[in-house]
């Protein structure tokens, strides 16, 4: 059993450590909530500071054997508990220091085959973090043409969702889809002529499914926005992601409910504005992991980390937030 836990542990490299623990710096009752606690690369080192706290969460039961060992080492300053981060005002309340995402998967869900993330595995199709209402092969199997394009198109930023999504229907009329091959060969043939060597051709669908059976831009989406309401005045929130979508929707969140954004019009006058900014001023700093994690760290090449600072204001609801992404929200809760 030791081995086994050891070698979860060793599996994921946490991405962008020191720069985590820099931004966080870890002190004396200082305390930390792990949104996505994975292998607990960050946990860990948080940790290693005298009377910190820390409270981790993931939504996969699979770290459980991880997180138990830590509860046991640390019994007063380490808790985990399995959910989804969007669901973290359940367990927190107020008063955190620090809230860190390190969005999608870990190396832990990517590289066991038997879950169906990769387009390497030749098994059933599943993709499930964890706590999740559907799988892949249901989504591939029920889903209606037009929805399965929408999902492919607006996900995956895939241009040949459409025939993806025709081929899709074509074939599972005559027999259910149900392992990761059958899928990868039903792409490749919608695709033949068009794509490039550089990217494999399954890559954008499987991520697009991925995002959609675990409903990842809603789960962002509220976990930001809880993460921001719990956290103290001076109190930081950082994210680690790894696609465009996600960086986005960050982006959009710390900048426009930050205090840059609070004031309508220069010509206004100072004292009259009422200002509810979430954040104080927010900088646009985008860190990026040095040459050398990427070499050591193949995964980490497409991360971006950002982060900002709670402000004095009391917490109002971004409605703005929810507005600006409606679309993929929507697109999400087509089965619910
Ligand atoms: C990239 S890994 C985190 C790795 C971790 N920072 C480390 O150093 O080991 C992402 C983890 O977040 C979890 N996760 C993803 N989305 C989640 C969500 N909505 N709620 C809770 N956990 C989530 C995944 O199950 C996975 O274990």
């Amino acid at each position: 059993m030791n081995n086994h836990i050891s070698s979860l542990e060793t599996f994921h490299l946490p991405v962008m450590l020191n720069e985590v623990i820099k931004l966080s710096s870890p002190s004396s009752k200082k305390k930390f909530i792990d949104c996505t606690f994975g292998g607990g690369g960050y946990s860990k080192e948080i940790l290693k500071f005298p009377n910190t706290f820390v409270q981790a969460i993931d939504r996969d039961d699979k770290v459980l054997i991880i997180a138990k060992k830590l509860e046991k080492k640390f019994q007063e300053r380490f808790k985990f508990t399995q959910i989804k981060f969007s669901q973290l005002a359940t367990i927190a309340k107020d008063c955190v220091d620090t809230v860190i995402f390190d969005l999608g998967l870990s190396s832990i869900q990517l590289d066991d085959l038997d879950r169906g993330f990769s387009f390497k595995s030749r098994k059933k199709l599943n993709m499930t973090m964890g706590l999740n209402d559907l799988t892949a092969l249901e989504v591939i199997n029920n889903l209606s043409e037009k929805d399965l394009k929408s999902v492919i198109k607006i996900l995956g930023d895939e241009k040949e969702a459409n025939k993806i999504a025709k081929n899709i229907i074509k074939h599972r009329n005559i027999k259910k889809i149900t392992n990761t091959v059958d899928l990868v060969r039903i792409i490749e043939k919608s695709k033949k002529k068009n794509y490039s060597s550089k990217i494999n051709p399954s890559t954008k669908t499987f991520q697009a499914l991925r995002i959609f059976v675990n409903k990842e831009i809603t789960e962002l989406i509220y976990g930001i926005i809880n993460a921001t309401k719990i956290l103290k005045p001076g109190g930081k929130i950082l994210v680690v992601s790894f696609h465009s979508l996600e960086d986005r929707i960050v982006k959009y969140f710390f900048t426009n409910f930050s205090k840059n954004k609070s004031r309508p019009s220069r010509y206004f006058p100072e004292k009259e504005i009422k200002d509810s900014s979430l954040f104080d001023e927010y900088k646009n700093n985008v860190i990026r992991p040095s040459k050398k994690e990427i070499e050591q760290n193949n995964r980490s090449r497409s991360a971006k980390l950002r982060f900002a600072v709670r402000s004095k204001n009391k917490f109002s609801f971004p409605e703005g937030l929810i507005e600006k992404f409606k679309k993929y929200l929507v697109l999400e809760s087509i089965n619910d």
